[in-house]
């Protein structure tokens, strides 16, 4: 399985900035299709100006509702979401667990709608830093992913390991935390086949290699330094001249 990169704009860009940000990574690829897939997650206002025209880059979306269709103001379905081109859409980000009061229930209905539209869950996990401390991540964890155990066994997905105590903060995890977390997720997963495990949580271009080798990752999910073209191309390993791991 190829790697996998994602950018997640979270509430950030405006149309003219996505159009820039788009055309800026579209020159760093160049004609080449890229080794790894890459999927853009921006905000629905700029879906369309996010999108590669070439299809060298996926898109997804950051967030769908638990409900079909209907009186429910303000959300956006699964449907309406492959409609405007998206072919995947992240599910439990902590910070819609933690905001937007996103648990068990509402992520199982979430993934359900996810499915019924042929879209791919990014399905995020991590512990905060008192679980950590604690010494509970693996039962956080656990529970976590309990939200997958209704999906049928062969559905394309993607699991993201991001460490609450890691997004945003400039203190990624350790290579090796990532790998203690990745086998945990791995046996939570009991062999369940096509199934990338992303690392997020302050990723940057100068980390990203050393994070990467020494985790065994499927890739990243990338906030803050995907807002940059340049750094995400980096973080990706794209553009010949930079390439992961490069200050
Ligand atoms: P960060 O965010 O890279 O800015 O830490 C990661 C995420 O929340 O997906």
């Amino acid at each position: 399985m190829s790697r996998l990169f994602v950018a997640n704009w979270k509430m950030n860009s405006t149309r003219a900035a996505a159009k820039s940000w788009a055309a800026a990574l579209g020159a760093r690829i160049g004609a080449r299709a890229p080794e790894s897939d890459l999927v853009v997650s921006p905000p629905y206002t700029v879906l369309a100006e996010a999108a590669d025209p070439r299809g060298r880059w996926s898109l997804g979306a950051q967030n769908v509702s638990q409900h079909r269709d209907g009186a429910y103001t303000g959300e956006v379905s699964a449907a309406m979401l492959a409609d405007a081109g998206c072919r995947f859409v992240i599910v439990g980000h902590s910070e819609r667990r933690r905001h937007f009061g996103d648990t068990g229930s509402v992520l199982a209905a979430k993934l359900a709608r996810a499915r019924e539209a042929g879209l791919v869950p990014i399905y995020c996990v991590g512990e905060t830093e008192e679980e950590r401390a604690e010494g509970l991540q693996s039962e956080v964890l656990a529970a976590q992913m309990e939200a997958l155990l209704e999906e049928a066994a062969d559905a394309p997905l993607v699991v993201a390991y991001e460490p609450v105590w890691a997004i945003g903060t400039g203190r990624a995890a350790t290579s090796g935390d990532a790998a203690r977390a990745r086998e945990t997720l791995a046996g939570l997963l009991d062999g369940r086949a096509g199934v990338r495990i992303l690392y997020g949580g302050s990723v940057t271009r100068a980390n990203a290699a050393e994070l990467l080798a020494g985790s065994g990752m499927d890739g990243f999910l990338v906030g803050g330094a995907s807002l940059d073209p340049d750094s995400f191309a980096a973080i990706a390993g794209i553009g010949g001249i930079g390439g992961a791991g490069r200050p």
